[in-house]
Order: structure tokens, then sequence, then C-alpha cells
């Protein structure tokens, strides 16, 4: 490790393109999101749909990873994981979960958090339902 404690300080961004104006915000956050994820598509970032996926189990000890986003509707936030995993038990012992997306060509973060429900058998084995409220967005409050 040496060296790099010197270098990680001399990396820093300044961000200066978006801030958040709460006037113009949908007043519906899942509408925002679409409205804010379509902006990421334009922006050819190279995964738009890749979010941190953040539990924590009946320990309570936090972990994440990366999942894709694979429906956006009234329901939230779904993402298909096997139950077998580990973000699958951890969600087992505690169906509550917080998502963040980064889109850094846009200079923006959007975190999410709420509670997680398995979506009906007939949709897929596999496959959890994140609905949520979008409190905030990055970088101008967090
Ligand atoms: C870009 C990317 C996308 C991923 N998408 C998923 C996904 O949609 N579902 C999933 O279960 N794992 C996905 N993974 C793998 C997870 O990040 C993770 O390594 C794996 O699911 C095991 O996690 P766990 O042990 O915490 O349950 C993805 C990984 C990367 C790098």
């Amino acid at each position: 490790m040496s060296g790099s404690t010197a270098d990680l300080a001399d990396i820093r961004s300044e961000y200066k393109r978006a801030s958040l104006d709460t006037a113009g915000v949908d007043a519906d956050p899942l509408r925002q999101f679409a409205a804010w994820f379509d902006d990421a598509i334009r922006s050819a970032t190279l995964e738009p749909s890749a979010m941190t996926l953040a539990t924590a189990g009946a320990d309570g000890r936090p972990a994440a990873r990366t999942v894709l986003l694979k429906a956006l509707d009234s329901r939230g936030f779904v993402f298909y994981t096997s139950f077998d995993s580990a973000k699958g038990r951890d969600l087992a012992a505690n169906p509550r979960a917080a998502l963040l997306f980064f889109w850094a060509e846009l200079e923006r973060q959007v975190r999410i958090e709420g509670d997680v429900e398995q979506v009906a058998d007939t949709e897929a084995d596999a496959y959890f339902l994140i609905s949520c409220a979008i409190y905030d967005q990055s970088p101008s409050t967090g």
C-alpha cells in the first residue's frame, strides 16, 4: 500500500454539472426516477441499470453488491436473484434494502430505501421487488 494514501488524496473531482432543484422534481418518485434513468441511457453510461443493493440479515451485518434493474413499474424496482444467495437469505430474514445508482457521466446518484417483496410465483421463481421512495439525489444534497 506504500504511496497509495498520497495518490488517493490527489484524486478529486469537482462536481458542478447537476444540482437538485426540489421545485423541479416530479411528485411521483418513480416517474422522476424514470426520467433520470432515461438521462442515464442517453448519457451512454456503461451500465445504466447496474445498482448497488445493500441488505442486512438477521445478524444485522450489512452487505452490498451490484445487481441489474430488470423492471420498473408502479410497484417499484425489480431485480432477479437466487433465494440461495447471501442476499436472498438476508432478504428472507430482513426484507428491507437500499439501492444506489451512480451515473458518473451525469454526476448523479440516486438513493432508494424500502421494503422488499417477492413477486408472484407466476412472474418468476427468484425475483424480488423493492418498492420505495426516492428521497435524495447527489451531488447537491448528499
Ligand atoms: C454488473 C454486475 C451485474 C450483476 N447483476 C446481478 C443480478 O442482477 N443478480 C444477481 O443475483 N447478481 C448479480 N451480480 C452478481 C452480484 O454482484 C453478486 O456477486 C452475486 O449475486 C452474489 O452476491 P451475494 O453473495 O451477496 O448474494 C452482478 C454483478 C455485476 C458485476
